[in-house]
């Protein structure tokens, strides 16, 4: 096969979730500006709407649905949803995260909120999507996590900034999330179905200037992550160019970690 064919997506349906947020507005415009058909979703519908709108701009034509990943309910009716429009799900990016916890003490009740959005709600959104995705030979789940699920946070960072520690919670989402992955990449597989993480640096999201100055003279290539870093390698992992990627995690830092 040719290449560009190799990343094609043509004729693929995507799901990207927590597609309106910082890191999946580049994911989603990736999917779609390799051919797939893309639905977009998240907990709020004005923010998607608003967001299609401005794919739409840009020529994207991204479809959206709500769902919330805290309520079981909620990510079957999402399954069905898709189910019911299209037919098939070829490709999960499973992007989506809460983060309730403001402060490393936050109440208990804030913990459990937490656990079962990140921890819980990517269980099922995994089990009801690969359910959806096996009914049409298979496909590709995309899970992103954090270099934060594969190191302890750098406290250096927050010097001479007011964000205090970064709450665990996070920290134990995401590194669990890379060993799922692995589980996972060996139960789908039968089902012809691959699973693989990336894992990000830090992505620029106008942070604190003394932050920004912290975190940027550590890393080899002087510069935050931006969306655009993380297109190409989530259309690899979703095409077939990545068929013979599977269980892995790929850390995207610019070099922090290396
Ligand atoms: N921003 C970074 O620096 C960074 C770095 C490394 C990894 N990541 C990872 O990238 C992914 C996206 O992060 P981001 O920074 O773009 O986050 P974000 O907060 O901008 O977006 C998160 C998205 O998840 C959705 N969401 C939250 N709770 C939900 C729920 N209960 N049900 C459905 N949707 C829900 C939100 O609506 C939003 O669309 C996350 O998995 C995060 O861990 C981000």
């Amino acid at each position: 096969m040719h290449v560009l064919e190799l990343f094609s997506l043509k004729d693929k349906v995507a799901l990207v979730t927590g597609g309106a947020g910082i890191l999946g507005k580049s994911l989603v415009e990736a999917l779609a500006e390799a051919g797939g058909k893309v639905i977009m979703a998240s907990r709020n519908i004005e923010v998607l709407e608003e967001e299609k709108r401005n794919f739409k701009a840009q020529g994207l034509d991204i479809d959206i649905l709500v769902y919330d990943q805290g309520n079981h309910d909620s990510i079957v009716k999402l399954k069905e949803d898709i189910q019911n429009v299209y037919g098939r799900l070829d490709i999960f990016v499973n992007n989506a995260v809460a983060r309730p916890m403001k402060t490393v003490d936050a109440d208990i009740a804030v913990v459990e909120q937490s656990m079962r959005i990140n921890a819980v709600g990517v269980i099922d959104i995994m089990r009801e999507m690969s359910e959806l995705m096996a009914l049409n030979g298979g496909g590709s789940i995309i899970n992103i996590s954090s270099m934060m699920g594969m190191f302890g946070p750098d406290l250096s960072n927050y010097d001479g900034t007011d964000m205090g520690t970064p709450p665990p919670d996070y920290f134990f989402h995401k590194g669990g999330m890379i060993n799922l992955t692995k589980y996972y990449a060996k139960v789908l597989a039968g089902k012809n179905i691959r699973v693989n993480t990336i894992s990000p640096g830090g992505i620029f999201n106008n942070q604190p200037e003394r932050f920004l100055e912290n975190y940027t003279k550590k890393v080899p290539l002087r510069r935050f992550g931006t969306g655009q870093d993380f297109k190409g390698v989530t259309v690899l992992l979703a095409s077939h160019a990545g068929a013979y990627i599977n269980g892995e995690n790929i850390l995207i830092d610019g070099g922090l970690l290396a």
